[in-house]
């Protein structure tokens, strides 16, 4: 890499290194704030920006509205400096700016680009000479140099350039994907090595600079469009993966094989196999979504992600396959969907989060209120469900007892308190999307 020999760039390199340099961070959601209290815990002075008045209110009391962030978190990094504000003016004010913005699907399943639009948009007249800028949202290869940079150069009253290539003054814009798991906390943030591709040489040693000193390992890739690519190749990996376990366990439904003991089996090769395991659906903001940035993309370079696809086409009819798996262990005991009473277990996407989106649940309960049951659900993260993306579900969770009054207990998200014993014997039929009750013998527990 080049060194940075602007006038402004040498200082904030410096700034970064010795965390003197104030971070703005842009969307205060679950993304962005962890990485805020996480940049305040290291030393650095930040400032969250949200248009949702209601979370800057909470985080300037030192509350929290994300179950995982505790409040001490945020009181700790207000002591710390940080504060949370809507008003872009402050942008000014900031060295670096990282922006955590949704990045969804419309209506006709295409990118949803305008949350970043609209907050490039409103930074653009606020922003400097020698500034840092990195998009985190995750989204097509293309975005950052297509779409955030003419924004970018329009947008502001000086005429100020962003640097590209090898140019050394203007705007700094770079891209890092954000790689977080929620719920595992098995590694440690600092542990997950950020990748990042600038629009110019200066930009890449910038962001590497500020990332390098909260991270562990920093991976320069060439540009923006490689690092936007990076995040995509790794959540369709994911998803073409989840799609083909999820085909292989309806396969071994019929011919009598338990996939998790197959699964088990197969990981024990020390290469070239990862585990991947078999649910109700996709779910989450990430894994049934961002793969369509890319077939949307692909589509102008006269291109079909088949795989991409193909993966959609089996996650989307998981719910479905639940279901009929269902419908048949009723029918079992005379029983059909009609006036059954169904018991929902976990709506969260993933076990122990507290998010619902794109939950295969939402899908599931719709499904089964079409078909005339009568559903009631229970998740310790959710005392009520409204709407998610499609539906207006409109319920408030049911207690963990009487189980024996359902005809069905289906356990959608197997969040680590239920006591999956007692449930099993509670139950009159367990339908178990998740392997929850391995281990548990019982004639009542139907597995898919
Ligand atoms: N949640 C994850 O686990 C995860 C993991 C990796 C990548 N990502 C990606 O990170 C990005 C952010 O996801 P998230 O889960 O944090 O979303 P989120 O919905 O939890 O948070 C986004 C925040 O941005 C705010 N916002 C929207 N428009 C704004 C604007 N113009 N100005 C200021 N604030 C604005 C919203 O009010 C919200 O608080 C997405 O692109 C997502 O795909 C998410």
């Amino acid at each position: 890499m080049t060194n940075v020999t602007t006038e402004h760039s040498p200082t904030l390199k410096l700034k970064l290194e010795t965390r003197e340099a104030r971070i703005g961070i842009v969307g205060m959601g679950y993304v962005g704030l962890p990485l805020a209290l996480l940049f305040s815990s290291e030393g650095f002075r930040v400032t969250g920006f949200d248009i949702a008045a209601d979370k800057v209110a909470t985080l300037n009391a030192g509350k929290s509205y994300i179950v995982r962030i505790l409040p001490e978190a945020i009181e700790a990094a207000r002591k710390a400096g940080f504060s949370a504000t809507s008003d872009y003016a402050g942008i000014a004010e900031m060295d670096a700016i990282i922006i955590c913005v949704p990045t969804p699907l419309d209506e006709h399943h295409e990118p949803d680009l305008s949350f970043v639009t609209g907050t490039v948009k409103a930074l653009s007249p606020n922003i400097h000479e020698g500034q840092l800028i990195v998009l985190e949202s995750t989204t097509y290869p293309g975005t950052t140099e297509e779409v955030v940079v003419p924004l970018l150069e329009s947008g502001n009253r000086h005429g100020l350039r962003v640097a590209r290539g090898g140019e050394t003054s203007g705007v700094h814009v770079a891209f890092s994907p954000e790689r977080e798991d929620p719920g595992n906390d098995s590694v440690d943030r600092r542990d997950i090595p950020k990748v990042v591709g600038g629009c110019s040489s200066a930009a890449a040693e910038l962001a590497a600079a500020m990332y390098g000193s909260i991270f562990h390992r920093v991976v320069p890739v060439s540009s923006p469009a490689a690092a936007e690519m990076t995040k995509l190749l790794e959540n369709i990996y994911r998803c073409v993966n989840i799609a083909l376990v999820n085909e292989l366990k309806q396969l071994c439904i019929r011919m009598g094989i338990d996939i998790h003991e197959v699964i088990d089996a197969a990981k024990t090769k020390p290469f070239g196999f990862q585990a991947f395991y078999p649910g109700p659906g996709l779910g989450g903001h990430c894994i049934p979504i961002d793969p369509f940035y890319l077939s949307w993309k692909a589509r102008e370079f006269d291109f079909r992600t088949r795989f991409i696809e193909l993966a959609g086409e089996v996650n989307t009819a998981m719910p479905y396959f639940v279901l009929e798996q269902m419908a048949a262990a009723l029918n079992e005991h005379g029983k059909n969907f009609k006036g059954s009473k169904v018991l929902i277990l976990g709506v969260a996407y993933k076990r122990d989060i507290d998010d619902l989106r794109e939950s295969p649940a939402l899908t599931i309960i719709e499904l089964l209120r079409k078909k005339g049951a009568n559903v009631a659900y229970n998740d310790p993260f959710f005392a009520k469900v409204g709407h998610g993306r499609k539906y207006d579900l409109n319920m408030t969770r049911a207690p963990l007892d009487d189980l024996g009054q359902y005809d069905a207990v289906v356990i959608v998200t197997d969040h680590s308190s239920y006591d999956y014993a007692r449930i099993v014997r509670e139950a009159q039929l367990v339908i178990d999307t998740r392997n929850a009750t391995r281990g548990i013998e019982s004639a009542k527990i139907i597995h898919c």
